[in-house]
């Protein structure tokens, strides 16, 4: 049976954020086999909860339509999304759900606005949190750890106590390493594999350049990772990365390109980007999340591997425990993954590596207390930078 505005209002008294009158573009669609094509809809799966903050952003603008098109979990998986904004994005954030609407969306069965992460949490089967804060003129990068820092705590403490236990997190907004690991302190009822940080939009851009210098299209280019942090520290392993089946560096017979040219292109791109763009990349940002997150609902190819930043506890590369670092890892497609382990480290790679995750063991020191630690010291000693920052 379709719920109507009323209906919605008098079912759910106070949706997301307001007392009276459902915002514009909030619905809920039930499943009612007479008003179906059961053909059509006798195999899908339940309904999945997919949270998502940030969502009158730019990135969520690309991301939410491809979510509701099931391009992302699959066209046999109905989806409610729940959209978190700031008060200042509240009206805005109508506008969304109002657009989402009019698409007529076949598995968007529900969408749901609101300012308020305990509401919108609720229940949440995935958690996408792009929502962060730039960092402002003049503002160190210790700043910028503490201003976003206090947003993740906050939404890891609502993930924690109305999220499902299952509730997979994907951190976007930046710096989305230390924010991840924020929240995942703060949400101790989850898993810590639950939690992933953003890296595949890196490993997007490092399969693009590899492909054109090889002459080749980016199909054929696998294999490829990100370690360490979504920060100008990451390290693009061309070591072990595959072009056509045969060893990159094969195939790319220029060491000094790799080193020099591609290494600092991959881990500046964001940079690049906002100056011809005049801001943050947002499309290609969207792409990667939907990638990440297909990477982990369907099996890995044989042979293959994604990159992600996982909590390291455990990990086979002797990476300190209690960070979240970008590794490859590969999915049986159940939501869950395992780091591949067997990687070949160069010296090369060890002390690009190690420099990452001291720069990640710095960001941990200076947000020690938003994770419930205390005598945190703040080390970070060189200024560094995202992506994105130059
Ligand atoms: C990117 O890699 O494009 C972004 O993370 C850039 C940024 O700093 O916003």
């Amino acid at each position: 049976m379709e719920k109507k505005r009323g209906d919605w209002q008098k079912a759910r008294n106070t949706p997301a954020g307001k007392d009276t009158n459902a915002p514009l573009g909030v619905f809920v669609l039930e499943y009612d086999a007479s008003n179906e094509d059961v053909e059509k809809t006798r195999n899908w799966k339940p309904i999945i909860k997919i949270a998502v903050s940030g969502a009158a952003g730019m990135i969520s603008n690309h991301l939410l339509f491809k979510i509701a098109s099931g391009e992302v979990f699959g066209p046999d998986q109905p989806v409610a999304l729940r959209l978190l904004g700031s008060e200042r994005s509240q009206v805005a954030l109508e506008g969304v759900a109002m657009e989402l609407e009019d698409c007529l969306f076949p598995l968007l069965r529900e969408v749901d606005i609101g300012i308020d992460a305990r509401k919108v949490f609720e229940d949440a089967d995935w958690a996408l949190l792009i929502g962060a804060k730039p960092r402002g003129p003049g503002m160190e990068r210790g700043d910028l750890l503490e201003m976003n820092g206090g947003i993740f705590a906050e939404q890891g403490k609502a993930l924690n106590d109305v999220a499902k236990k299952t509730c997979k997190v994907m951190v976007v907004g930046n710096p989305c390493n230390t924010n991840a690991l924020i929240c995942m302190a703060n949400a101790p009822n989850l898993d810590k594999r639950n939690f992933h940080a953003l890296t595949r939009l890196d490993e997007n851009r490092a399969k693009c350049q590899l492909a054109l210098k090889a002459g080749v299209f980016y199909e054929t280019v696998s294999n490829v990772t990100i370690w360490g942090n979504h920060s100008t520290t990451q390290v693009p392993d061309f070591v072990n990365a595959k072009i056509g089946g045969e060893r990159c560096t094969d195939v790319i017979d220029d060491q000094a390109w790799l080193e020099n040219d591609f290494t600092p292109a991959i881990q500046t791109r964001g940079g690049l980007l906002i100056k011809k763009w005049g801001r943050s990349s947002a499309a290609s940002t969207a792409v990667s999340i939907a990638d990440a997150i297909k990477a982990l609902v369907t099996p890995t190819k044989e042979g293959d591997w994604f990159s992600t930043a996982v909590i390291t506890d455990g990990n086979p590369y002797g990476i300190q425990e209690g960070l979240v670092f970008s590794m490859p890892c590969r999915s049986n497609g159940d939501g869950s993954y395992e780091i591949v382990e067997g990687l070949k480290i160069n010296d090369w790679l060890r002390e690009r590596i190690k420099k990452s995750e001291e720069e990640l063991a710095g960001e941990r020191s200076c947000v020690a207390h938003l994770m419930g630690v205390s005598g945190g010291a703040c080390p970070i000693l060189e200024d560094t930078l995202l992506p994105g920052e130059m």
